[in-house]
């Protein structure tokens, strides 16, 4: 089901790892060096960031998924960008139901395994690309979300641009991200850890630049939630 939302499917699919490889060879500026990335894109990282999360996620609201709120429809198709060990990717395959298709992005092969082991299935599956340049067609998805990602990619208004152009028109997406308010303008002044701060307008700003509606912010702690609807 998934070969049909991608813009060029491959004629001999790699699909080894259990899910499907389509990365190519990053260019530099798309790439995140630092270290939290190298982090999650280690085996060790990404068995720490699993149980942490699950962890996260029990006891924090900012943490809890937004499944709800994208009002997906039973039998719709959810992207999930960035994502990392896979339990936000399988909360979408429960909320499209067995008719329907949750897919999960990610770079790091890791979490990628990690996720697979944990979540694939019938309706739920995986691919490893950039947030960048999502393989996926225009207008082919009922939602995205990503969780904790955008921090760390080199580019994230293109990220978010992608995520605009593979949602269908009148549908919603939800991306949450660290954040520090306005002290995010030191942080050009702290050691490069390779993740971006955001202040407390600049996602919002960008989704709106994109022709997002109803954009909404919340914070809660550290954490900033965006949300909004493609006309
Ligand atoms: C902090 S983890 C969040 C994982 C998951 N969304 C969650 O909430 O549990 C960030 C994830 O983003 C992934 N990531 C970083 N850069 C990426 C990119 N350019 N494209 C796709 N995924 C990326 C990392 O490999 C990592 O798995």
């Amino acid at each position: 089901m998934a070969y049909r939302l991608l813009i060029d499917p491959p004629e001999h699919p790699d699909v080894s790892n259990g899910y499907l490889d389509l990365l190519d060879e990053m260019p530099a500026g798309e790439k995140n060096t630092g270290p939290i990335q190298a982090l999650w894109a280690s085996r060790l990282g990404s068995l720490f960031y699993d149980n942490a999360q699950l962890v996260a996620r029990r006891l924090l609201t900012a943490w809890q998924e937004p499944t709800e709120w994208l009002n997906l429809p039973v039998g719709g198709v959810a992207l999930d960008v960035g994502s990392g060990p896979g339990n936000v990717t399988a909360g979408l395959g429960r909320a499209v139901g067995p008719g329907g298709l949750a897919l999960g992005v990610d770079i790091s092969e890791p979490m990628l395994a990690r996720a697979v082991a944990a979540h694939a299935g019938p309706n739920v599956g995986f691919l490893r690309a950039d947030a960048q340049r999502l393989p996926l067609q225009d207008e082919s998805v009922d939602a995205v979300v990503s969780v904790a990602m955008l921090q760390l990619i080199p580019e994230p208004a293109t990220a978010l641009a992608e995520m605009v152009r593979v949602l269908r028109s009148g549908r919603r997406l939800a991306v949450m991200v660290p954040t520090a308010g306005a002290a995010a303008n030191f942080s050009r002044f702290l050691p490069n850890f390779g993740a971006h701060l955001f202040d407390d307008d600049q996602l919002a700003d960008t989704l709106e630049e994109l022709g997002v509606a109803s954009v909404r912010t919340k914070m809660i702690g550290t954490v900033q939630w965006v949300r909004g609807r493609k006309p």
